[in-house]
């Protein structure tokens, strides 16, 4: 099987996947249960949990030999070669409060990095997806970043950390980059924030301490939506940083923020 049909079978079972997901956690509950993760403001509900149970069994159920990494501490090595990467509620402070955006984010991975990737927020009707070397889409439709754009005219989505002496120093640094830019959005999903500058919903998305798994699948449906994204200076993007937009406004924001 070539990349391409591989990439295409790993969508499908995706997009069935957190349907089925989406449903269950659209169904909310009156009462969610919480367990409190590295702080008072990092938190996984019942629901995180549950829905994290529900994609696993249904990767094992259509790809049993491949490996997963799950936020809610799934860890399977792959023998086949492609390791899916999830977020089963990315968003989970908005799911909390019955927000809208938050989201399921699916990808998959083989040894050049990630294949296919798909996010689902239902509150929002939208379905992003892209494969490699195959386009970003929304809802079925082709997507594209916004390019070029100015610097003072930017809408930058942008989200603040966990660890509180990290939040300090990044309202600082918001408070200077802010008189200079359109606005400044903090919608509270990463895998959102990233599928909205491959649409164009924002022009430019940038945070740190971004997991892997709130990450995976955004990149991949940015890239392909002809965004660039890095860490800082241009590297490789990680936990450190990630910064995503067009050409012409990427390179002003990283020299920005270095
Ligand atoms: C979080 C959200 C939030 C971002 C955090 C993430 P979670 O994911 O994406 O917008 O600012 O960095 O950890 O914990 O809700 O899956
Ligand atoms: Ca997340
Ligand atoms: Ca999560």
């Amino acid at each position: 099987m070539t990349s391409p049909e591989l990439a295409q079978e790993l969508l499908a079972i995706a997009r069935s996947i957190a349907q089925k997901a989406g449903e269950m956690l659209t169904d909310r509950p009156e009462n969610l249960t919480i367990n409190q993760k590295s702080s008072a403001r990092d938190f996984a509900t019942h629901m995180d949990h549950a829905s994290e149970a529900l994609i696993v069994r249904e990767i094992l159920a259509a790809r049993p030999d491949d490996g997963i990494v799950g936020e809610e501490d799934t860890q399977r090595e792959s023998k086949s070669g492609i390791t899916w990467v999830i977020d089963p509620i990315d968003g989970t402070v908005n799911y909390f409060y019955d927000l809208p955006g938050w989201n399921i984010s699916i990808a998959a991975k083989d040894e050049q990095g990630v294949l296919m990737g798909l996010v689902y927020a239902p509150t929002v009707n939208s379905l992003w997806h892209a494969t490699r070397g195959g386009g970003a889409f929304k809802n079925g439709r082709p997507i594209r970043v916004n390019d070029p754009i100015e610097l003072g005219s930017a809408l930058i989505a942008t989200g603040f950390s966990y660890n509180t002496e990290r939040r300090k120093e990044q309202a600082i640094f918001i408070a200077d980059l802010i008189p200079r830019v359109r606005d400044i959005r903090r919608l509270g999903a990463a895998a959102v924030d990233l599928c909205n500058v491959a649409s164009g919903s924002v022009d430019a998305y940038f945070e740190r301490d971004l997991k892997e798994w709130d990450r995976a699948a955004g990149v991949l449906i940015c890239r392909e939506a002809g965004a660039v994204v890095t860490g800082r200076n241009g590297g490789i993007e990680g936990e450190e940083m990630v910064i995503a937009a067009g050409p012409a406004l990427h390179a002003q924001l990283v020299s920005e923020i270095g």
